[in-house]
């Protein structure tokens, strides 16, 4: 079939109509349909730009209580009652988290590692961890190595550059050799890939090197069964407040004289930075009978006190 050759074609052809006056009226036209739609585009842009500026307004306790708590130092208490909030801080019962027979909730900033959620509404001291030269973890109580040295090291978002593990059953806390980073990879085959060897329930080889044992007890007095502890981060280990330091405690009831001495000395939560301790009291929950004199009340009030005083305390078991 042969297409009839259109006669229309020319009326169509754009080139026919061009003539001053339509080139002026369009150019009018393109300019008029510009410059209201980039108007109408900035309208949006300033609208965007209040609405974020209102909420950076909104959200300015927020970014001062963590600004207070992350990079101030330890004065840093006082001045975090100046932050506005709903909460009152005043009194122990205020560092409360939980109430007899009420569940500790997942998401509550106390149950978790201090760099993973925004601040608790009461604040204690310390700052941020990795800036710390000295990245100190004490674990008391440590028992085997994968029991809870091998928790922090994976777990803990920062590589300690000491550790020191107090554990008094002698063949309980032996090192494992790690890994070789530089070695630990398969060579690659005929994909190309490296693949790591081993990684599972492991720590790397240099982290091992960090680590030291002490064979002896965790408490309040040098004596030669036990190692005043509070002595040992201070006089031995030298820690200051600018230094970051974890410290966990899980010592079948002797954290209590610990913990009391430490409720009566300012110095320590400004050292410590975060507080990992099982608090050991007699319930019919647990078997714990040797720690009577001390009620499930009593580790309640002890772990809102330390945080009254400063402490990042959690609960461990
Ligand atoms: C433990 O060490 C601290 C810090 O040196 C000291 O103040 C305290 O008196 C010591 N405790 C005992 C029972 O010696």
């Amino acid at each position: 079939m042969v297409l009839p050759r259109r006669n229309g074609e020319k009326l169509c052809s754009p080139f026919r109509s061009i003539n001053v006056s339509i080139i002026l009226i369009w150019t009018m036209v393109i300019y008029i349909v510009l410059d209201i739609s980039l108007h109408l585009l900035s309208i949006n842009h300033e609208q965007i730009r209040s609405e974020v500026k209102k909420d950076s307004l909104e959200s300015k306790p927020d970014m001062k209580a963590l600004a207070s708590g992350e990079f101030e130092e330890s004065e840093s208490s006082e001045s975090d009652d100046a932050v506005p909030s709903e909460k009152s801080c005043n009194t122990i019962e205020d560092y409360i988290d939980v109430k007899e027979g009420q569940a500790r909730e997942a998401e509550d900033p106390w149950n978790q590692l201090k760099w993973c959620l925004p601040p608790a509404a009461c604040r204690v001291n310390g700052h941020l961890i990795e800036r710390a030269k000295r990245r100190v973890f004490t674990d008391l109580g440590a028992n085997s190595f994968h029991t809870s040295i091998a928790w922090f090291a994976t777990r803990y978002p920062v590589d300690f550059t000491e550790v020191y593990g107090f554990e008094t059953a002698r063949n309980l806390l032996t090192l494992p050799p790690g890994w070789d980073e530089n070695s630990n990879w398969i060579d690659p085959g005929i994909h190309g890939w490296r693949k790591i060897r081993s990684r599972a329930g492991m720590v790397p080889s240099w982290f091992v090197r960090r680590v030291k044992t002490i064979n002896k007890a965790a408490g309040v007095k040098d004596t030669g069964f036990s190692v005043n502890v509070t002595r040992f981060i201070k006089e031995e280990l030298k820690l200051q407040p600018e230094d970051a330091v974890i410290v966990k405690i899980d010592i079948e009831g002797a954290e209590w004289p610990i913990l009391y001495e430490w409720l009566k000395d300012p110095a320590m939560p400004k050292i410590v930075d975060e507080l990992f301790v099982e608090l050991h009291y007699f319930h019919p929950d647990n078997n714990w009978g040797s720690v009577k004199q001390w009620s499930r009340e009593d580790a309640t009030k002890m772990l809102a006190e330390l945080r009254f005083k400063g402490f990042y305390a959690h609960y461990w078991d």
